[in-house]
């Protein structure tokens, strides 16, 4: 319980602040949605969320690139099936590859884009990342799917939109967010290769 539920949650927020800072225009935008919701409150509570629209899609579009356990868990198949032509024996060790498939152009207009409007205007405003839609299974799906899906959800929106709502962040000085370096580190959850080092302002006036 621990480790599925702490590293995962983590790795999240740091692949989507990453692609804030790369992206520095979503940042402004979601930034911009969070402040007015939460109308110069010092601390966003779940109740503020509602509204959130895009900060959602923000980490939405994170979950579809980067997906914190991309062949999600090793599953054992009870008995022989045929999947799209394929046969799987009973008891085939099956692994599915959640990162190919949120990136297959097939399934995604300019699958590599960091777009998150897409989830607001685009093709794919109704696909979700709860176990129904098996273009988006970050936490897999079916019975065995990860229990932890809300609670994972509800930290990860509040602790991104805390952090969006209280500080102006950027890449240290001299260095454009756009050539953050992306590279992976792989594992059982797929961290950042490097630090993510950046510098923070605070937006408020604390007294
Ligand atoms: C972004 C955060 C998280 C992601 C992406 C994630 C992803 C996953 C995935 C892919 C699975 C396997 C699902 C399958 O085989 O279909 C799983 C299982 C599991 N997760 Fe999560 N998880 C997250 C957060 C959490 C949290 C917060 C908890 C607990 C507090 C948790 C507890 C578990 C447990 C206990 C299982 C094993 C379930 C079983 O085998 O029946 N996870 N998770």
């Amino acid at each position: 319980m621990f480790s599925a539920g702490t590293d995962t949650s983590s790795v999240v927020l740091e692949w989507a602040v990453s692609e804030l800072i790369r992206h520095p225009k979503i940042m402004e935008e979601v930034q911009k949605e969070v402040r007015g919701i939460a109308r110069g409150k010092l601390m966003i509570t779940e109740t503020d969320l509602d509204e959130m629209h895009y900060l959602k899609s923000v980490i939405k579009e994170t979950l579809r690139l980067h997906p914190p356990v991309p062949l999600l868990v090793p599953r054992e198949s009870m008995e022989k099936v045929q999947i799209q032509g394929y046969d799987i024996p009973a008891k085939t060790t099956v692994l599915i590859n959640a990162f190919v498939i949120g990136r297959d152009p097939k399934l995604w207009d300019e699958p590599e884009k960091f777009w998150p409007k897409r989830f607001l205007n685009g093709g794919s405003v109704s696909v979700d990342f709860k176990g129904q839609d098996f273009q988006l299974i970050p936490f897999g799906s079916g019975r065995r799917g990860c229990p932890g899906i809300l609670f994972a959800t509800s930290i990860i929106e509040l602790t991104l939109a805390n952090l969006l709502n209280r500080f102006d962040w950027a890449a240290p000085e001299g260095m454009d967010g756009k050539d953050l370096n992306m590279e992976e580190e792989s594992g059982i959850t797929v961290h950042r290769k490097n630090d993510l080092v950046l510098s923070s302002k605070q937006h408020y006036r604390v007294v």
